[in-house]
């Protein structure tokens, strides 16, 4: 499925990135994967920490050009400084996106790690579009001030997983003249070493949640949806949100619209 192609990892020290390195290799991809962690299951590996934007762009500078596509998954949860929560998951996913995007093959692929956390962005707008204002050189602290984010519940991850689904549907078509296209995928609850650090955020909430599924989510299953997003198969999505949950947004929706 992936022969003959290359593709870059982030995150593929652990968990969802791990696995989706391990598969796409196994359908014939050759792997850059990077991540704060050392690691030797990738074909190349880049040590960079992505929080700092000094690191991603001398990482940047050293990533090869001409690479099919790059999967945006490290990523911090909730019980981590919201400062360092969104320069992870929002400023600097973006800022290795759009400072990558200009080496990489025509017609490639991006797959934005987002989750079921980010389902509630449209009831957020004003807040997500001010997330997507940020950048390395804003006052975060001033920010995560302002918007409460410093209160238990783990909103810096929230609302940076909702601006990440925002971005991806604002960017359906800005790198259509060659051929790249961008697109997220949100799972629910995974069994990765962050599960228990959501099931501390969330309290009651996950308590419920895992009363409603059947079982939380691997990075097995999570991982060949990765694959297929960042695969020929996928090209006619764009910008598009691929919800691999269990079926867990789809309860929220139904519960919503009395279904
Ligand atoms: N596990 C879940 O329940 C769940 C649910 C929905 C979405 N997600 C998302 O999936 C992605 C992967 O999570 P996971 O569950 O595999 O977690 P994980 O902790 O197993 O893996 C995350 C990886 O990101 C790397 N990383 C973190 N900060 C970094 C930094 N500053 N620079 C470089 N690398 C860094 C870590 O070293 C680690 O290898 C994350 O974006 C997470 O938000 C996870």
């Amino acid at each position: 499925m992936h022969q003959g192609k290359t593709y870059i990892v982030t995150g593929v020290a652990s968990g969802i990135g791990a696995e989706t390195c391990r598969l796409l290799r196994e359908q014939g991809a050759k792997v850059i994967g990077i991540d704060r962690t050392e690691t030797d299951n990738a074909d190349q590996f880049f040590q960079a920490d992505l929080s700092s934007p000094d690191s991603i762009d001398a990482l940047i500078e050293a990533l090869p050009e001409g690479t099919n596509g790059l999967a945006n998954i490290a990523g911090l949860p909730p019980t981590l400084a919201p400062e360092l929560v969104l320069q992870v998951n929002l400023l600097g996913l973006r800022r290795l996106t759009e400072g990558l995007v200009p080496k990489l093959a025509e017609g490639a692929s991006v797959a934005n790690l987002a989750s079921l956390a980010g389902f509630g962005w449209p009831n957020a707008v004003e807040q997500v579009k001010a997330a997507l204002d940020l950048d390395f050189t804003s006052d975060l602290a001033a920010f995560c001030a302002a918007n409460s984010l410093n209160e238990p519940g783990g909103r810096s991850y929230f609302l940076g997983k909702e601006a990440l689904i925002a971005w991806t549907i604002q960017n359906r078509w800005t790198w259509r003249d060659r051929g790249i296209t961008m697109n997220c995928i949100s799972p629910g609850p995974v069994d990765t070493p962050i599960l228990q650090d959501f099931i501390e955020t969330l309290g009651e909430r996950a308590a419920e949640d895992r009363k409603v599924m059947d079982r939380p989510g691997t990075a097995q299953d999570i991982a060949p949806v990765v694959a297929f997003a960042l695969s020929e198969g996928a090209k006619w999505l764009r910008g598009s949100n691929l919800t691999a949950d269990g079926g867990m947004s789809n309860h929220i929706l139904s519960n919503i619209h009395g279904l």
